[in-house]
């Protein structure tokens, strides 16, 4: 396997790998900066894969900060090998994940943010967003760029396949055939809809994000706002019924 690397806004690159057992691209994103920001690290297996990726933007060694949005192996696999690579890094998640997971996972404790809490990492500034069960996990939370207005939204709007690095339209379709076929696939209802799900996705709407940074599948740039009316949406029609009975 090998990365591909995007620079999908200013400073922020977007590192691909195409993953051809699951058909699923794993992307991780790298803030240029003072104190160089990952999201994501990738699973532990593709670590050296990734650190190339980044080796391509910067030294890997000058890693800071290493954010994530839930405790799954794509999502923070790698922590330990960053930070042995990285000697002054540090992970950066939910107050739920370091106290449930990651302090306990990780060599070094994480820097446990607090719902609406920035981030500073030079000219960019980080804004955390504790969004428990979006896309799922207790612990999730979300990062918000606010100079170029970048969210990194991790598994929402996952679509598979090994498609460009962005586009421009066509993201709430791509997301909403992925919900639709994942619900009878081999590893069903992986996104609940719930009391919190509605709420938290026009709250990262009301952000006005510019780019929407997807860990699977296509960035996009554009109407992002509207994307996550549409994404709600999609997901209260297609999930938001309760079943009946069980
Ligand atoms: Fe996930
Ligand atoms: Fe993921």
């Amino acid at each position: 396997m090998k990365c591909n690397v995007t620079e999908i806004a200013p400073a922020v690159y977007r590192i691909s790998t195409f993953h051809p057992e699951y058909g699923l691209q794993f992307n991780q994103f790298l803030i240029a900066d003072d104190e160089p920001f990952l999201m994501h690290t990738g699973f532990r297996r593709m670590f050296s894969i990734t650190r190339e990726g980044v080796a391509a933007v910067l030294d890997p060694a000058s890693v800071r900060w290493i954010g994530f949005s839930h405790f799954e192996s794509d999502e923070c696999g790698a922590l330990n090998d960053w930070l042995k690579v990285a000697p002054q890094s540090q992970a950066v998640c939910s107050f739920v994940g370091a106290t449930v997971s990651v302090n306990d996972f990780a060599d070094r404790p994480a820097r446990a943010l607090n719902d609406d809490e920035a981030l500073e990492i030079g000219r960019h500034r980080l804004r955390f967003l504790s969004t428990p069960h979006v896309p799922h996990g207790w612990d999730a939370g979300l990062f918000f760029e606010e100079s170029d207005r970048t969210l990194f939204c991790s598994d929402l709007f996952f679509h598979p396949g090994d498609p460009e690095p962005s586009i421009e339209s066509g993201v709430v379709e791509r997301a909403a055939e992925a919900i639709i076929a994942g619900l009878t696939g081999p590893m069903p209802k992986d996104m609940p809809y719930t009391y919190y799900t509605d709420q938290t996705l026009r709250r990262l709407a009301a952000l006005g994000p510019r780019t929407l940074a997807t860990m699977h599948g296509s960035s996009f740039r554009g109407a992002s706002r509207e994307a996550l009316f549409d994404l709600a949406k999609t997901l209260r029609e297609t999930l938001g019924k309760p079943e009946i009975g069980f």
